[in-house]
């Protein structure tokens, strides 16, 4: 039983979500329901409240209660639940100075861990007679890298696909970056002229900003989907190393949800960093004898330099169909890392796309489709779940 930390649930009692907490409200000493209209007077009487959990509520000023909390109580850690996973509504609530953003029934388990975390960090800070919300203030952005070490294998075209089809089909802010530094690639699958690269960062690299990010990318003109473009030049190239690399990916990571990156093939001081700060690497593989060799190679090249690939990489088979040499299941046996999708070849769909200079996806859920985004389209949405 937690004795110590107080909670104050913001919501009626016949919300869905409040007849969830049933099993969890118990494990709590010291907790109070209340109406949003009558959550000030509580929140002012005597007793300080630890943490707010304020339940979604249709049609209801959820954001407008959440500043409310934090006006009149400034150190009450607020928290938001939900039944679905809404990336707009998660950042105007996490704007508007909740702490989290949880989704019910999906991260149940998640709510007990995250509330005693945030009850301890509360009583720390309070003891301490500090304010500063910078210690909750949880960035959201993920990262994923696209990688393979056989060039050919489909990177940037599946990098590509997936962030086109992420932004398109999900209200989330998405960002690719193209770090193949002297050739590029995304702007031939995206269909973007321009001259805008991400090395225009580089006068306000130190302390680059949203907007800085926001000037230098362009917006891919269907999906609206923002792009950082290679600057295609190995003498630029150059001028670019590791560390600006990591800020920039960084910074990225605090404006957008996911920030995609298509990885050149060769392992270079550029690609290594880019790859240490993934959440998590698809290496993308076409079902060959081949591809299977490079692949051990890179794996142990990886280990070596310190990437915790155990954790966080995953296969993306590509060019799967009747004509490849191995099939998924055989893939399977030579690796030992979890499969996150077969792609099937489809050379025809992606060239009419390719030779008209156009996106493969142009609008939210698209039925006609090559199969090659059909496939990525699927894998997408059953990540969003
Ligand atoms: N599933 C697929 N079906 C049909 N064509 C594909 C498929 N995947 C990749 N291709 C084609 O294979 C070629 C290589 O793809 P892509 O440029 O994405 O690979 P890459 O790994 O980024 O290569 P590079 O090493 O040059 O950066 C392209 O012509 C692309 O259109
Ligand atoms: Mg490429």
């Amino acid at each position: 039983m937690n004795q110590d930390v107080s909670l104050l649930i913001i919501g009626d009692e016949d919300n869905p979500l409040y007849a969830g907490m049933g099993e969890f409200l118990s494990s709590y000493l010291k907790w109070e329901l209340v109406s949003a209209s009558r959550m000030v007077e509580q929140l002012e009487k005597e007793e300080h409240t630890d943490i707010a959990i304020v339940l979604y509520r249709q049609e209801a000023a959820n954001l407008e209660v959440i500043q409310t909390i934090k006006k009149t109580s400034p150190t009450t850690a607020v928290v938001f639940l939900h039944h679905v996973q809404d990336f707009q509504l998660a950042r105007e609530i996490l704007r508007a100075g909740a702490i989290d953003y949880l989704v019910i029934p999906d991260e149940k388990e998640l709510l007990s861990d995250r509330i005693e975390f945030l009850g301890n960090m509360v009583k720390v800070r309070n003891k301490q007679g500090g304010a500063s919300s910078s210690v909750f203030s949880k960035g959201r952005g993920e990262v994923i890298a696209f990688y393979s070490g056989k060039g050919g294998s489909g990177t940037t075209l599946i990098s590509s696909t997936f962030a086109q089809t992420l932004k398109l089909d999900s209200t989330a802010e998405v960002v690719l970056i193209d770090l193949n530094l002297q050739y590029g690639g995304v702007e031939t699958y995206l269909g973007i002229e321009a001259n805008r690269s991400l090395v225009d960062l580089k006068p306000v690299i130190h302390e680059i900003s949203d907007s800085h990010i926001r000037n230098v990318t362009e917006k891919e003109r269907f999906s609206k989907l923002e792009v950082l473009l290679s600057p295609r030049d190995a003498e630029i190239a150059e001028a670019i190393d590791e560390d600006y690399i990591k800020r920039l990916i960084r910074a990225c990571k605090r404006s957008f949800d996911f920030v995609i990156l298509d990885v050149p093939s060769h392992i270079d001081i550029t690609s290594f960093a880019a790859m240490e700060e993934a959440d998590k690497i698809f290496y993308c593989i076409t079902p060959d004898t081949p591809s299977i060799r490079i692949f051990k190679s890179v794996e142990e090249l990886l280990k070596r330099l310190g990437i915790h690939i155990d954790e966080c990489l995953e296969v993306v088979v590509n060019q799967a169909g009747k004509e490849a040499e191995l099939t998924g299941k055989d893939l399977g046996r030579f690796i030992q890392y979890p499969i996150a999708i077969e792609i099937k070849k489809d050379v025809k769909g992606v060239l009419h796309f390719i030779n008209k200079s156009e996106p493969i996806r142009k609008e939210a859920k698209e039925k006609r489709l090559p199969l090659v985004a059909k496939d990525i389209q699927k894998w997408v949405s059953s990540l969003l779940k």
